[in-house]
């Protein structure tokens, strides 16, 4: 399994990550990995960095004819005229064996079955940032039945469960779902983090303390839910004291309307992938 050969088009900050949890996890040197950008021979790459592990190429034609699996890990507008350039060089029989992912919210296996004129061997993914500390989610939206190509899938799920938790294979729109809270979620935690922190430096602390506190009472709490399998609720109620500090500072939270805002934010994730999904389909991106 480890000859496998895994290529990325594009090795941008989500590649990054999922190659920081690959060295952490110890298993980046058993890789096959190449990835193709622009800036490949550019010493200042942060790829360089792992310039012993992994092998590096401009170009995307000679990535596909060297990869078992190609993810696609580039600006969603790119995509349509990268699949071009395959279609137009590689053998079509070449590409059927090829396992190809889309990582990009809204890039539906149908439109890239199009794109690559090539069906049954491709599927989605979606993961996070946080697969750098292997505390990644993660989650496939795949039918694949193929033999050669269920094998690929299973392989690359290996390589994922090494970095991140596996939610399921699940609906394409329920991966645009999972995209507005894992993918974007992080993002939408950093807010609450910051605010807290800011609220804090307000009353006097240190912005370094404040922002490390914010950030590991995050990480606890998260840890608690998890492991105990409480509903938020519940140790939100847990740690309100009648008359107390926190059932004021959650009546503030109420009156700004903070959930009724987490909920917008991540509605508002989602019909954008809905919305890049109709417009990649269209091809007006
Ligand atoms: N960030 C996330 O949490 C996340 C999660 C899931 C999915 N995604 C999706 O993954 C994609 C990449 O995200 P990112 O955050 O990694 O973006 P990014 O940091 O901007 O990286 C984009 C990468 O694409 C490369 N590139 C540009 N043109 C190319 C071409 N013609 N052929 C091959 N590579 C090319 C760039 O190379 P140069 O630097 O050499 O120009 C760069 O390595 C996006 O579509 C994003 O929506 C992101």
């Amino acid at each position: 399994m480890d000859n496998i050969r895994l290529g990325f088009i594009g090795g941008g900050r989500i590649v990054e990550a999922l190659l920081d949890g690959l060295h952490e996890a110890d298993y980046l040197q058993k890789m096959n990995i190449l990835i193709s950008c622009p800036s490949a021979n550019n010493d200042t790459s942060s790829l360089k960095r792992f310039s012993n592990t992994i092998q590096m190429t401009t170009s995307n034609i000679f990535l596909c004819s060297n990869s078992d699996i190609v993810i696609f890990a580039v600006k969603a507008k790119l995509i349509k005229s990268i699949c071009q350039e395959i279609g137009k060089t590689l053998d079509k029989n070449y590409l059927t064996n090829i396992l190809f992912v889309s990582i990009i919210p809204g890039l539906t296996i149908s439109t890239l079955s199009q794109w690559l004129q090539t069906d049954k061997n491709i599927i989605r993914i979606m993961y996070n940032v946080n697969a750098a500390k292997r505390n990644g989610s993660y989650a496939i939206s795949s039918s694949l039945n193929n033999e050669n190509n269920h094998s690929l899938e299973i392989y690359l799920k290996s390589i994922f469960d090494k970095v991140a938790y596996y939610a399921g294979n699940v609906t394409e729109s329920e991966l645009d779902i999972m995209c507005a809270l894992i993918g974007s979620g992080p993002a939408f935690f950093c807010t609450a983090v910051e605010g807290l922190a800011d609220g804090a430096v307000k009353a006097g602390l240190s912005r370094q303390l404040a922002n490390t506190l914010a950030a590991r009472t995050m990480l606890g709490c998260a840890d608690i839910l998890i492991t105990s399998g409480k509903h938020p609720a519940e140790l939100k109620n847990d740690i309100s004291t009648p008359g107390g500090t926190t059932i004021y500072g959650l009546h503030e939270l109420e009156n700004k309307g903070v959930r009724g805002a987490y909920m917008d934010a991540l509605m508002s994730a989602y019909n954008r992938a809905q919305t890049m999904a109709d417009q990649l389909a269209k091809e007006i991106i």
